[in-house]
């Protein structure tokens, strides 16, 4: 057994010697010391030889595991440098390249929406004001002329978070929370860009939307100047020969109240599955703030009046670019929001 240990170690160190690549190195390293390595199969083979021999044998066997180790790993360093040493002499680092072109990122289309929306008001003399998204059903609802009972709630899904609490529906409740904030000041001049959510899921409703609020309340404030404005924003944001229609509506914190509708630029008007075969998309809703709701908010609904709107982000952008479904806004598809 001895005379076969020691043909094992004089060829497997000549092998190792000869061996030029680390490959062919680990590969003679399993083929004599791995599970099923010659080695390790003679070592199997111990239980069968007398005390004596196994000790004698087993000492010699580990020993020349010890310099088959020592030269395998040896000769691997040996390898790495020699490869380290001939890339460092042909590699050249060329300084002179041009360097891989960094992609940079792009506005996503509703955030290009928002900019322009608060920007044609600015121009108008708006203030942007902001309120929280987990909203109290007091400012969503009560405060906003909705009392508990009432069946308008049922106009607006909502995602409560307790009784008391809730997901804001619409962004709405920033009215009240700012005529408290500004009262007795005039005028209160203000949009409200932000998130607001419902359950609903469609080509043209989604559980997460945008909405900007609009709140205008001073001296002599009438309808005719919530038209002047609602006019002037649709013609700067789509064109000047945009079709608009007003249609009486109903909200419990306006009154009069009314929708206002674009005619549908994916059907031109004909009819089609995102306008629900009627030729108009609703963009937002509006009328005078009800007197109930200035009061909540402070103010003298003797002395002041004032007009609110509150219209859909991802409608408009939808209007503006053509686009049929509404869920593309949160899909990230690269190919979809590179176009813009
Ligand atoms: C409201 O939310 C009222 N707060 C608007 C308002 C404000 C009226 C101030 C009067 C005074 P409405 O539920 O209709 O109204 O929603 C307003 C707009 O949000 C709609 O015209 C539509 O453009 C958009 N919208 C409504 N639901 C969704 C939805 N699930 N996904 C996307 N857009 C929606
Ligand atoms: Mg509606």
């Amino acid at each position: 057994m001895l005379e076969k240990l020691n043909e094992i170690e004089k060829k497997a160190l000549e092998a190792m010697a000869q061996a030029k690549e680390l490959q062919e190195l680990n590969e003679l390293k399993v083929k004599i010391l791995g599970r099923k390595g010659e080695i390790t199969l003679m070592l199997r083979g111990l239980k069968d030889l007398s005390p004596q021999e196994r000790s004698e044998f087993g000492q010699a066997a580990n020993q020349v595991k010890d310099r088959i180790e020592k030269l395998v790993a040896q000769r691997i360093n040996e390898i790495k440098a020699r490869d380290l040493n001939q890339r460092l002499e042909h590699e050249r680092l060329d300084v002179t390249l041009p360097g891989l072109p960094i992609n940079r990122g792009g506005k996503h289309p509703l955030t290009l929406i928002n900019e322009e929306i608060r920007d044609i008001f600015l121009s108008m003399g708006f203030a942007v004001a902001e309120g929280p998204e987990i909203e109290k059903d007091y400012y969503n609802f009560e405060a906003l002329n909705v009392p508990k009972d009432h069946p308008a709630r049922d106009m607006q899904d909502s995602f409560y978070i307790t009784d008391e609490v809730l997901l804001r529906t619409h962004t709405s409740p920033v009215q009240v929370r700012t005529m408290e904030a500004m009262c007795p000041h005039l005028p209160v001049k203000i949009i409200v860009p932000g998130k607001v959510y419902r359950k609903d899921d469609d080509a043209t409703h989604s559980p997460m939307f945008q909405q900007v609020e609009g709140l205008l309340i001073d001296k002599n404030i009438t309808f005719a100047n919530l038209k002047g404005v609602l006019m002037l924003f649709a013609q700067k944001i789509f064109n000047e020969d945009v079709k608009v229609r007003y249609r009486p509506s109903f909200f419990p914190f306006t009154e009069p109240s009314v929708e206002m509708d674009i005619s549908c630029v994916s059907c031109k008007g004909k009819g089609c599955r995102v306008c629900s075969h009627t030729g108009w998309l609703e963009i937002l809703g509006a009328g005078m703030v009800h007197p109930r709701v200035l009061q909540y908010g402070g103010y003298d609904p003797e002395e002041v009046t004032g007009f609110a709107f509150g219209m859909g982000i991802e409608r408009i952008a939808m209007l503006k670019y053509g686009i049929n479904d509404l869920r593309l806004f949160f899909d990230n598809d690269k190919r979809f929001l590179q176009q813009f």
